[in-house]
């Protein structure tokens, strides 16, 4: 190396590097394709947040479902059509998923300033991480380059994503199989310290099917959420304050007001208990761990290079 003129071995640690980021994120993908990209995406989410702050929980929820099938590559944005069943009429998505015209605004709003040249993925990952913090949340550099499918799978969208009556060890072996820790799982949980969740997902803990439970937490869900009927009633996932990205979460569940039964699990004598009280006393400590497993959570099979496409509306192909 010592007697290559500079100019080689500045192309030969450039063709090292190359090699080594091949298929891999980067946080300036868009850098001089889209500079503006990132204050578009801000102020849009700035806006939908402001008119419905729920808004930031449910872009929030889409990234995680959009991730755990088949990688981060917009496949949940898909609509079905006479010829084609995607992600959206999945068990876990419909009638549940939403904020779906959200990402379309901003689409097109990032389509005005830089045509043909984000994908749907990437901007489904910046709102997530501009909601978050716009609900008080932390921040984070989100990783960019991730491009969009072409296909979409609703058996993987039935079968990878845990539902609410899911056990300790369920949660843990399913984030498992995507590479993710049990202690990712746990801070990856606190998600739901933000968001409503429906009656037909609650319904069992809090009417008689679960011990480890709040009596008084379950009265009051009680009143709106009916032995029979109001299905689609809504209640806070986090009892204190569903619209501030907090550690209250973990609070509830140390006070037996976990919602769901899943969330109950992560502190009901196992495992998880101790990282749970520890979130539950240190916001600091979980908002930083929170931001390390959402960059995981994103890296997640990423489609990258030639391979997908950078839709030009998010709802189907090109
Ligand atoms: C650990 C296993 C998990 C289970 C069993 C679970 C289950 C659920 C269920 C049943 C709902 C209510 C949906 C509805 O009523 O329509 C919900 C809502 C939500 N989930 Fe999860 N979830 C899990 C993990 C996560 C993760 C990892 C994230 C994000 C990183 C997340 C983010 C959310 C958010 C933000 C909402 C509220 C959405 C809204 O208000 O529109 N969840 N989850
Ligand atoms: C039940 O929840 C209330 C607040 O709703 C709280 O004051 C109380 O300490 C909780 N009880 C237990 C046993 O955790």
């Amino acid at each position: 190396m010592a007697f290559l003129p500079n100019s080689l071995v500045t192309l030969a640690l450039l063709s090292i590097l190359a090699c080594a980021a091949q298929g891999q994120l980067s946080a300036s993908f868009y850098s001089t394709t889209c500079p503006n990209l990132q204050t578009v995406v801000r102020s849009a989410m700035a806006q939908a947040v402001a008119k419905e702050p729920r808004m930031a929980a449910s872009i929030l929820r889409l990234f995680f479902h959009d991730c755990f099938v088949n990688g981060c590559d917009g496949s949940i944005l898909l609509d079905d059509t006479p010829t084609f069943t995607g992600e959206k009429s999945a068990g876990p998505n419909a009638n549940s998923a939403r904020g779906f015209d959200v990402i379309d605004t901003i689409k097109s709003q990032v389509e005005a300033a830089c045509k043909a040249t984000v994908s749907c993925a990437d901007i489904l990952a910046l709102a997530t991480r501009d909601g978050v913090n716009l609900l008080g949340g932390p921040t984070w550099t989100v990783q960019l380059g991730r491009r969009d499918a072409r296909t979409a799978s609703q058996s993987a969208a039935n079968s990878n994503l845990p539902g609410p009556g899911s056990s300790l060890s369920t949660l843990i072996s399913m984030f498992a199989a995507k590479g993710l820790s049990a202690s990712d799982m746990t801070a990856l949980s606190g998600a739901h310290t933000i968001g409503q969740a429906q009656c037909q997902f609650f319904r069992g803990r809090i009417t008689g099917g679960d011990t480890n439970i709040n009596a008084t937490f379950a009265a009051l869900r009680r009143q709106t959420c009916p032995m029979t009927g109001g299905n689609s009633n809504l209640a806070p996932i986090d009892v204190q304050s569903p619209i501030k990205f907090d550690n209250g979460y973990y609070q509830d569940l140390v006070g037996r007001r976990g919602l769901f039964h899943s969330d109950q699990e992560l502190f009901n004598g196992g495992s998880q208990d101790s990282l749970v009280r520890l979130y539950s006393t240190n916001g600091a400590k979980f908002a930083a761990d929170f931001a390390k497993a959402m960059i995981k959570l994103g890296n997640l099979s990423p489609l990258t290079g030639s391979n997908g496409e950078v839709r030009l509306n998010c709802r189907k192909v090109n």
